[in-house]
């Protein structure tokens, strides 16, 4: 959608995978998310929406027709929590299905047939990102409802990530980029490899229609909460920023491991989600269960996937030429897990243990080498070192 929002996929929190409906999810947690995002280095490295999901209000709306929110839950209300998450400069998000309830039982109500008023309250609460889910949607025409909410949304004058959230259902690839900002490609993900993986199976062959301001969406990440092991986390987090998903934490952080973390903020892969030249990478090999994919990067590089969908060790090796980027005399590929950096003539290759992923930025051409016995002072460990001018500080 071209609303200047989200040239990139978004990035941030929302507490479904990890609450779904249960007490836990409420204004603590939501606020304890947002301190974390700051005080963990979360905010630093891109990840900028905390966001709400179903069973946030009451089950009916206020005698004008407005929502409310659940005051067990939200006993200072959305605004006021919105206002806290602005104050760590960070952006706030709401959650309503373009039905006449949401999906919960309880029959929270929907947005349809409500959309300017719903649209008008959140843009007074300060709301930054709508999820717009597909439940009881009374058999009218997808394009129809979730363009309805989209015009609603504009007519507040209030910049709001527009996420829209039908499954799949309609293939929203073929519509969903003028209406929304993302598009749901899938059912929904759970916290297993199996699940994992065939909702990326499933995303990979949508490539062709992510762009910036419009990316397809296999569903928030499950990161951090105990069904898969630490390598399948990684391949998760590798394979959605190889497909340039939307990367929403939906693990509660309050107690998350250390391990968690450093998945999350691995800067090299977060990069290449964040690549702006906007691009899903797609699939140039996968015989056997061994999948390589390459994303093509804004200063000439290709990110690399070599993924090992099966259960015992593999070695995956692929060219530069077969991810695209043929014909330099030299490569120097990085191991975005390791950090380590080789050059050579493109060769890029693994052994990957089952259900796991090796990740590479691979660029055309070496890297410049300093003079003999001397280091850039961009690779000296030290905070502050002394030049021939004086003492000079790096960060
Ligand atoms: C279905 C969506 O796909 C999920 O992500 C979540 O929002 C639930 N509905 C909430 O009921």
């Amino acid at each position: 959608l071209d609303n200047g929002l989200n040239l990139t996929p978004q990035m941030g929190f929302n507490n479904w995978n990890s609450t779904w409906c249960g007490a836990q999810f409420n204004e603590d947690m939501i606020k304890g998310i947002a301190d974390l995002f700051v005080s963990k280095g979360l905010k630093a490295a891109g990840y900028q929406y905390v966001n709400l999901d179903d069973c946030w209000a009451l089950p009916l709306r206020d005698a004008e027709g407005n929502l409310v929110a659940d005051p067990v839950r939200f006993p200072s209300g959305i605004k006021a929590l919105a206002d806290y998450v602005h104050g760590k400069g960070l952006k706030f998000g709401i959650y309503s299905s373009a039905g006449i309830h949401t999906c919960d039982v309880k029959g929270f109500p929907g947005g349809l047939g409500h959309e300017q008023q719903d649209a008008n309250l959140w843009a007074s609460w300060g709301v930054d990102y709508l999820k717009y889910d597909n439940c009881n949607n009374m058999g009218i025409d997808a394009q129809k409802r979730y363009k309805t909410m989209g015009d609603a949304l504009k007519k507040t004058g209030r910049p709001i990530l527009y996420s829209i959230c039908e499954w799949g259902s309609t293939g929203p690839w073929n519509w969903a980029a003028p209406v929304g900002n993302s598009w749901r490609t899938t059912g929904d993900i759970s916290d297993t490899w199996q699940s994992m993986i065939s909702i990326a199976q499933a995303n990979q062959g949508l490539a062709n229609y992510a762009k910036p301001g419009a990316f397809n969406d296999p569903d928030m990440l499950e990161v951090g909460n105990g069904g898969m092991t630490a390598t399948e986390y990684r391949t998760h987090f590798s394979l959605w920023a190889e497909m340039a998903a939307p990367l929403m934490i939906g693990t509660d952080l309050r107690m998350a491991e250390p391990e968690t973390f450093e998945i999350l903020t691995n800067a090299d892969v977060i990069a290449v989600d964040q690549d702006p030249l906007g691009k899903q990478g797609s699939v140039v090999s996968s015989a056997n269960g061994l999948v390589v994919m390459s994303k093509p990067l804004a200063d000439g590089s290709r990110a690399v996937t070599l993924t090992n969908e099966g259960s015992y060790d593999a070695t995956i090796t692929t060219t530069a030429q077969t991810v695209g980027i043929g014909g330099a005399n030299s490569y120097t590929v990085k191991d975005l897990w390791s950090k380590k950096s080789t050059t050579g003539d493109g060769t890029i290759s693994a052994t990957v243990p089952g259900h796991g992923t090796a990740m590479f930025r691979v660029t055309p051409g070496s890297p410049v080498s300093p003079p003999t016995g001397m280091t850039y002072l961009s690779d000296l460990p030290f905070k502050s070192v002394t030049n021939y001018w004086g003492p000079v500080e790096r960060d």
